[in-house]
């Protein structure tokens, strides 16, 4: 399989650290821009994640390749004929915490292995009702046909690494109990500015992907390849005929998807709302979870869950137009089913 890695563009914008000015934030052009708009679905805003940083910084955190890398076998579902205007992961399977968790992917654009490795800790509950979190550590740092850990990836390639080598458990940094209770808790903390003394500010650079090792964290008990938990199948959806309703067929049936979109200058200022691209620079290709979908003031969206902390957009969530291909978001769906 070729790999093609076109232009990593957030990687390349990356090398920019100058002074950090903690009282500034980024994109307060696109914010004024947005809020202006007579007709805006949706509301900009200053995002406390990203105070200090340049529009640079927040480049790297779009960490999808702008490439065709896909080992999967693309995978068609009939659609179901009686497709709610409605529905939210998070309550079908209430049972299922991670569902409704935000993470954070720190200064570090594997936002590729967050989109996969929560849609598969998802599917483990809803499928099995298996209690586990997928580590996006394990991911990042031991998939080399993934691409390139925090200096971005390919989210097929990790759903493919998932039925091939299987994935240990981990967790959210902050969680000092995740660090005894799973294999690989995500090594880089999550970047908070406001509240004094909770996290650091993150670096302004790009974290080192740390080595892969195959061992867990010290604590822990079960042996690494003990831990390895595997997919059964994984699989690029077909969205070239019906792919809204494809994607919503997946979605109900079987829990929610990894999807890639392009982040135009615009988005990073999300607050509320149903988002639709108003900018024309494009930051880069990032990797989200898609969890459900409604309408909101005659507006369809997606609902969907970044990787950026619960402090950005709304709670860490976001809506953004469905039915149109927005920025990409119907096209690059990647999902699996795991394996007990
Ligand atoms: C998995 O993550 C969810 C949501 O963060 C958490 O509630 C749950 O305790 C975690 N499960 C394990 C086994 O660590
Ligand atoms: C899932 O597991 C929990 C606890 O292990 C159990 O109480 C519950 O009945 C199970 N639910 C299903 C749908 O199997
Ligand atoms: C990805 O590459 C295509 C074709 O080379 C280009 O048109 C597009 O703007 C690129 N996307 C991003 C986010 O740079």
């Amino acid at each position: 399989m070729k790999l093609t890695v076109l232009l990593l563009v957030c990687g390349l914008l990356a090398i920019n650290a100058a002074n950090i000015n903690l009282d500034t934030y980024p994109f307060e052009k696109e914010i004024a821009m947005v809020n202006s708009l007579p007709d805006a679905t949706w509301t900009a805003g200053r995002q406390e994640r990203f105070k200090g940083m340049t529009e640079e910084d927040v480049a790297v955190l779009c960490g999808v390749i702008n490439g065709t890398y896909n080992p999967l076998p693309i995978m068609s579902i009939p659609v179901l004929k009686d497709i709610p205007a409605e529905f939210d992961a998070r309550t079908k399977w209430a049972r299922c915490p991670s569902i409704g968790t935000i993470q954070d992917q720190s200064n570090c654009g594997s936002c590729w292995a967050f989109g996969a490795a929560e849609a598969m800790s998802d599917r483990y509950c809803i499928h099995l009702n298996m209690s586990l979190n997928i580590s996006a550590a394990d991911l990042m740092e031991c998939c080399e046909s993934c691409g390139n850990g925090c200096e971005g990836g390919f989210p097929e390639a990790a759903w493919n690494y998932w039925t091939r080598s299987g994935i240990c458990t981990g967790g959210l940094y902050e969680k000092s109990e995740d660090k005894s209770s799973t294999c690989k808790p995500y090594p880089l903390p999550s970047c908070e500015h406001h509240i004094v003394g909770k996290e650091p500010p993150c670096s302004k650079k790009i974290a080192k992907t740390p080595e892969c090792t195959q061992t867990c964290h010290k604590g822990y008990t079960t042996p690494y390849k003990q831990d390895l938990h595997y997919g059964s199948v994984s699989y690029s959806l077909d969205v070239s005929v019906n792919g809204v309703q494809s994607i919503q067929t997946e979605i109900m049936t079987n829990g929610p998807v990894e999807a890639a979109f392009t982040v135009y200058s615009d988005f990073p200022t999300y607050k509320s709302g149903v988002y639709k691209r108003h900018s024309l620079d494009p930051l880069g290709g990032h990797a989200v979870k898609i969890l459900g979908w409604g309408v909101l003031n005659g507006e369809p969206y997606w609902l969907v869950a970044n990787s950026w902390n619960p402090d950005w957009g709304n709670k860490g969530f976001f809506l953004i137009l469905r039915g149109h291909n927005e920025c990409g978001i119907e096209e690059q769906i990647t999902a699996g089913m795991p394996k007990n």
